[in-house]
């Protein structure tokens, strides 16, 4: 049996516990050693419930004890460089949650620093773990679409601006930006790895605050509830990328693909094909799966495996720089070059 890999968990909100039940179905493989969190009684609670002895408020103090292979970083987009660089640095391998970072330079210290390290650095897109990503991944890339080169892809919330507790995602200092870096990075990222993740060329793009009366008095709100975008790829292939924490629209998720020989859209899973000379819809019913527990069961088996996780440093890095360049281009009015 591979060596079973003992991780250190950092950040135990949200992010923090489904990663913790996710490690808990992956054993034996897995093992959480530690746990770390700036609030004690938050700690105290998530030790408990998961059974786990040793226990930090300080991450860089966690990072010095024996035993430890991997560390998850499940703490605000303010702390992922930080903390992912520590642990590299400490010669762990790490797994961050989305968005890699707060900015393209950040992604690029934490890619070239697991390199340098020789330790793996994945990100947490746990959008290309469920069964309908991972099964539409499968018929791309038996050649079902043949080339995409068309991408729609969107994640709209009618109303669902993050404040109280979790203020630090409307403070751009902290979290980077706002919808767009929250959960259009999710939108971005699926389409963008089912289209076979092609090198970003040029970006358009539009961001909004329009909705700063809903957040209460008190609470920094200096990012966008909207945002809107076109990438155009070094490959010539496009895509739309729309996404809203609170816009008068249904909210919702969708991703429509259209290639050389068929389309795929997601959210119902439809396959778009030609048949025997008809044009043919597939409704293919992929069974629920646990998404975080695959994404974390993912990155323990990569490390057993050393093969390089499906979430790459470079990828993170790439994603960056289509997210900077969203918010750039809205600054100066006009399309972007990423180079
Ligand atoms: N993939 C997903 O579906 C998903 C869902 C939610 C959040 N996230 C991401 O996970 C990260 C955390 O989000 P969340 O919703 O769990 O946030 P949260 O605010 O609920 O929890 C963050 C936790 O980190 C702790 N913390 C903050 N700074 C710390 C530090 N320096 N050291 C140790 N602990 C620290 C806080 O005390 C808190 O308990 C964010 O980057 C977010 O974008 C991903």
């Amino acid at each position: 049996m591979a060596k079973r890999v003992r991780v250190g968990v950092i950040g135990l909100g949200f992010a923090g516990t489904e990663h913790l039940k996710g490690y808990r179905a992956t054993a034996p493989e897995a093992e959480v050693v530690a746990l770390c969190d700036l609030q004690p009684d938050l700690l105290a609670k998530k030790a408990d419930e998961f059974g786990i002895k040793t226990t930090f408020t300080d991450y860089h103090k966690m990072l010095a004890m024996d035993g430890l292979d991997a560390v998850d970083v499940c703490i605000p987009n303010d702390f992922h460089a930080p903390a992912t660089l520590d642990s590299l640095r400490a010669g762990k391998h790490v797994i961050c949650e989305k968005p890699p970072a707060r900015s393209a330079k950040e992604a690029r210290q934490m890619a070239d620093m697991a390199k340098k390290m020789g330790k793996t650095l994945m990100y947490a897109v746990v959008l290309r773990f469920t069964s309908a990503a991972q099964y539409l991944k499968g018929c791309i890339d038996e050649g079902m679409l043949g080339d995409i080169y068309f991408g729609r892809t969107v994640y709209h919330r009618r109303r669902g601006i993050p404040f109280g507790a979790k203020s630090w995602f409307v403070d751009k200092k902290r979290a980077g930006g706002g919808a767009l870096i929250d959960i259009g990075v999710h939108a971005l990222d699926l389409a963008w790895w089912l289209m076979g993740a092609p090198k970003p060329k040029a970006v358009s793009g539009a961001a909004y605050a329009k909705f700063a009366h809903l957040v209460p008095p008190g609470v920094r709100y200096d990012v966008e509830d909207s945002a809107f975008a076109m990438i155009r790829f070094a490959n010539d292939a496009t895509l739309i990328v729309e996404c809203s924490w609170s816009l008068n629209q249904a909210g919702g998720s969708i991703q429509q693909l259209a290639g050389t020989k068929g389309g795929a859209e997601m959210h119902p899973l439809k396959i778009f094909t030609e048949q025997n000379g008809v044009l043919a819809d597939l409704t293919p019913q992929p069974v629920g799966n646990d998404w975080y527990g695959d994404e974390v069961r993912h990155f323990v088996t990569s490390i057993q495996n050393r093969r390089t996780p499906l979430a790459t440093a470079e990828q993170g890095f790439q994603l960056m720089q289509m997210l900077d360049a969203v918010y750039e281009s809205q600054s100066l009015g006009r399309e972007v070059r990423i180079r």
